[in-house]
């Protein structure tokens, strides 16, 4: 999670006017943002309203249509397990599961302290090395419970 920075208005604002003459700019202004932030904070959305002379209510509509968009900041840490095909057949549920119980959230949410944001993903090249996951955007391979337990611990040392 380095390379996400904390929400900054004059930043978000920046981003914006540097997108807005694009056509279509509103979902490469809302990537932009997801990117650098994590999320995109409500703050933003009457900016990139005004920016593009659209309601504040289209720009809403767009961040909670698309599942990618998120209008809460992450945790600390992101674990991303993947539920595509090649992860199913070795047993992804079972880590999923497992990963649910520890942190006590589900999939899309992140745990009150902040720490972990957990979030299923569709394929991350790792087929060979089913179950996957990423965890603060690294990639890992055979993800079983139990090496799920050691990220999760790893990750909550270095908090
Ligand atoms: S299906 Fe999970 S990495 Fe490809």
């Amino acid at each position: 999670m380095s390379q996400i920075q904390a929400f900054d208005a004059d930043r978000a604002l920046a981003r914006i006017q540097e997108l807005k003459h694009l056509d279509g700019a509103l979902l490469p202004i809302l990537h932009a943002l997801q990117d650098e932030f994590g999320y995109v904070d409500e703050v933003a959305v009457p900016l990139i309203a005004d920016a593009l002379n659209i309601s504040k209510a289209e720009v809403q509509g767009v961040v909670s249509f698309y599942h990618d968009f998120r209008p809460l900041p992450p945790g600390r840490h992101v674990l991303r397990l993947c539920r595509a095909e090649s992860c199913q057949s070795m047993g992804c549920d079972k880590t999923i599961a497992h990963v649910e119980r520890r942190l006590g959230v589900k999939l899309g949410e992140t745990t009150p302290d902040g720490a972990f944001t957990l979030r299923d993903v569709f394929c991350l090249g790792l087929c060979a090395h089913s179950p996957a996951a990423m965890l603060d955007g690294e990639p890992h391979g055979r993800v079983t419970p139990q090496v799920a337990d050691m990220l999760i611990e790893s990750a909550g040392r270095r908090q």
